[in-house]
């Protein structure tokens, strides 16, 4: 199924089992809720990145976008594939380094960065600086002088793409936060062209999230192409990968497809270097959530609700997008669905579903359900709502589970906490 990490299957206890381990076993061992990441998938999708553009534009580097997740232990596979890493805020960079990744390989986003966080970048000497705004080229004009440091940008462009996805992950149209307007390009790049310290590497420009056409893809890297030409420059970045299928009817394209879509653009009219920086499309589907089902509440001619030990707070997604999730129950994988049921969360808030409508087996309180695709955008928005401490994660492969997130504690919920 492609919306299940790629070593998923049922084994003979009727129980799913990712990367070799019997989830039903990982849930009574670490506690649900539970995220559960699969390297093999994890590996799978950082090599079909590298294959496909080598093989089309060889001139690519791969970049993960850490805002899909970012913890050390996941940093180390995919930096261990060869990947460099996009991340966003003075944690993210922090998370990176410490995670042994070679800052030279960070690009650093972001419409807002404090300060401090472009001299922890301009100390640690990250690789590429992805400017939002010509505000953000005097501040690092500033910065760079006061500390006699060099930095290489990437103008952020707002290609002005409407593409098709939700309202809140599109980041391309005209009426956007993101991106330097068109018409501010020329002073942009005079600016920083005239700046001591700081060269124009290039272009960028990011046009969303969760998109399965390939056309505003194709017309954001003519757009990028264009600007490459007119200025010169010797790099262009076209931001996020591919969407993915959350649902086994969804039909994202291939990877190798879409990059062949970007490659025709490029081919033959420039040697620009290509940079791509997918997150959700390498880390979705090698995750699943085991939440543990803790009621079931049947309101008759109306709806049968079964209720589980997460929600909101470890996937926000379904309340911030309308998000929809596929599952199984994870100790009853190859039964047959007989009931039509919604999964709400457990948290204080009616809008708490984190799947509605969908058809199961008969279930019982204490069954595991494993719910698909939640490798990305779910741990890294994750928050404390309600008091509920953030869950485990763990690697799993050939039959070995890696913990790599321990589950909060309360301890650690009262940690900041100045009077006690
Ligand atoms: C600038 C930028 N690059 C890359 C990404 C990653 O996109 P995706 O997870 O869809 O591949 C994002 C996500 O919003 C982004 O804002």
């Amino acid at each position: 199924m492609r919306n299940l990490p790629d070593t998923a299957k049922i084994n003979k206890l009727n129980h799913l089992e990712i990367g070799g381990c019997d989830t039903v076993d990982l849930a009574k061992e670490f506690g649900t809720p539970l995220y559960v990441m699969d390297e093999a998938t994890i590996r799978n999708r950082c090599r079909q990145y590298l294959q496909a553009f080598r093989k089309y534009y060889p001139n690519t580097a791969v970049v993960f976008a850490c805002k899909s997740l970012c913890t050390a232990g996941i940093l180390k596979v995919v930096a261990s594939e060869g990947l460099g890493f996009d991340v966003s805020s003075g944690g993210e960079i922090y998370t990176a380094l410490k995670s042994g990744v070679d800052p030279k390989k960070l690009n650093f986003h972001g419409n807002t960065k404090t300060r401090a966080e472009l001299k922890m970048a301009l100390e640690a000497s990250l690789g590429r600086f992805m400017v939002d705004t010509v505000q953000e080229i005097i501040s690092l004009d500033e910065i760079t002088n006061m500390m006699s440091q060099r930095a290489a940008i990437m103008l952020r462009v707002n290609p002005g793409i409407d593409a098709h996805t939700h309202e809140y992950i599109k980041t391309g149209t005209i009426d956007s936060k993101f991106g330097v307007p068109q018409d501010e390009i020329e002073e942009a790049v005079n600016l920083i062209r005239s700046k001591k310290l700081l060269t124009l590497a290039g272009f960028h420009a990011h046009i969303g999230s969760q998109i399965f056409a390939a056309e505003p893809f194709v017309a954001e890297t003519k757009l990028l192409l264009d600007l490459t030409k007119r200025y010169g420059t010797a790099e262009l970045n076209i931001g996020g990968g591919v969407g993915i299928a959350y649902l086994s009817s969804d039909e994202p394209p291939t990877i190798e497809n879409y990059a062949a879509k970007i490659a025709a653009v490029l081919k033959d009219k420039t040697n620009a270097k290509l940079v791509i920086e997918p997150g959700r499309s390498i880390v979705g589907t090698a995750g699943i959530t085991l939440y543990t089902v803790g009621g079931i509440k049947a309101i008759p001619d109306v709806r049968k609700y079964i209720l589980v030990d997460g929600g909101l707070a470890d996937n926000p997604r379904p309340i911030l997008y309308q998000a929809r999730y596929d599952a199984k129950l994870a100790n009853k994988a190859n039964d047959l669905p007989t009931e039509k049921v919604t999964v709400g969360g457990r948290f204080c808030e009616s809008g708490d579903i984190l799947i509605r409508d969908i058809k199961l087996p008969e279930i019982a309180v204490a069954d595991v359900l494993a719910v698909f695709c939640t490798g990305a955008y779910n741990y890294s928005m994750a928050s404390n709502y309600n008091r509920v401490p953030r869950p485990a994660m763990v690697l799993v492969n050939d039959g070995q589970a890696t913990l790599i997130v321990k589950r909060e504690s309360y301890d650690d919920l009262v940690a900041n906490d100045v009077i006690l």
